[in-house]
């Protein structure tokens, strides 16, 4: 049963969510009911051509769109600031269907709630994995941050969280934040690629992409079917670098979210931010339900 759902952290501040199927999901409201949206995801047609990135939030997910648009597409275009990301959480099906082939389409979602023709179609599946703990920092800053988010008609205002970062620490850690549990949202996609070997999902990790972005890329492109030589995808790395896009994408549509002052998407796009904002306390925790988490198998809801 689709509903909203109130997370309350520890001192009383909140954020409302989208809640369907036992899941929690964006912020933003939506002009239907949200469960109707999920059911059009589900059912919606694919492409064989199309490109499905996947993600937990903060991941690199915008980078990584701009990144795999330019390898499909033959080119060192910007696109996201021109139509922002087309991420399925959040758009209806009338702005999907528009997009001239191939479509590179994005989402935040679980692997059970993505369009049931990716089993029949098996479009190119692609699922990008941060270190949690900069996610953590990450999701806060933006969390912290909106006051609007996108939607099927532009956008709408969302009730703001005004939570310290230690307690926001604690939502994220208990799974009650939008998109819910890092590790079981992680821990089923991990599954997912393991049972359905025939889908062939490629997953890199986003530390690998800020070391050694030329090599990423390159291997990016053989599994899309468009390999490019170094020179190539060195061309697109400078073009994606977190300067470059923090230059050519902030304050425009790429930005999907309205912010308090101060926010950006594009914030540090650094892996070892995170430790700027951990205790060495909040570490240890961290660290410790990281290897408790990571070992469990119930990772259904
Ligand atoms: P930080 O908040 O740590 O800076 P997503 O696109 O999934 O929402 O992820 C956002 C994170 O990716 C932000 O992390 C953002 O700065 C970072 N990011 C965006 N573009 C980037 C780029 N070109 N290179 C590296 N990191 C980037």
């Amino acid at each position: 049963m689709a509903s909203k759902r109130e997370l309350i952290d520890r001192s009383g501040e909140s954020m409302i969510v989208n809640c369907y199927k036992g899941c929690y999901f964006y912020r933003g409201g939506f002009p239907i009911p949200f469960e109707e949206h999920m059911k059009r995801v589900e059912n919606m047609k694919l492409r064989s051509d199309d490109v499905l990135l996947c993600s937990y939030p903060k991941s690199g997910t915008h980078w990584l769109w701009e990144v795999i648009s330019m390898i499909i597409n033959e080119d060192l275009e910007y696109r996201e600031r021109v139509r922002g990301m087309d991420l399925l959480d959040f758009s209806p099906m009338s702005l999907l269907e528009s997009i001239k082939s191939p479509r590179v389409l994005a989402c935040h979602f679980r692997f059970q709630f993505l369009p049931k023709e990716v089993l029949t179609k098996k479009p190119k599946l692609i699922y990008i994995l941060r270190d949690p703990k900069a996610v953590a920092v990450s999701f806060y800053s933006m969390e912290y941050g909106m006051k609007t988010v996108r939607s099927y008609d532009g956008h709408v205002p969302v009730k703001e969280y005004n939570g310290k970062w230690e307690d926001y620490l604690e939502l994220f850690l208990n799974g009650d934040v939008e998109y819910g549990s890092w590790f079981k949202h992680t821990l089923g996609w991990k599954k997912a690629i393991e049972d359905n070997p025939d889908l062939a999902v490629f997953m890199l990790k986003y530390e690998d992409m800020k070391r050694d972005p030329v090599l990423s890329i390159q291997k990016l492109s053989e599994y899309l079917g468009k390999p490019v030589n170094a020179e190539r995808s060195q061309a697109i790395a400078d073009a994606c670098s977190f300067t470059n896009m923090k230059k050519v994408n902030s304050g425009t549509k790429a930005d999907g979210i309205g912010w308090k002052e101060g926010g950006n998407m594009f914030r540090k796009g650094q892996t070892n931010n995170w430790k700027e904002w951990f205790t060495v306390a909040q570490n240890e925790r961290f660290e410790d339900i990281l290897k408790s988490n990571m070992n469990r198998s119930d990772v259904s809801t």
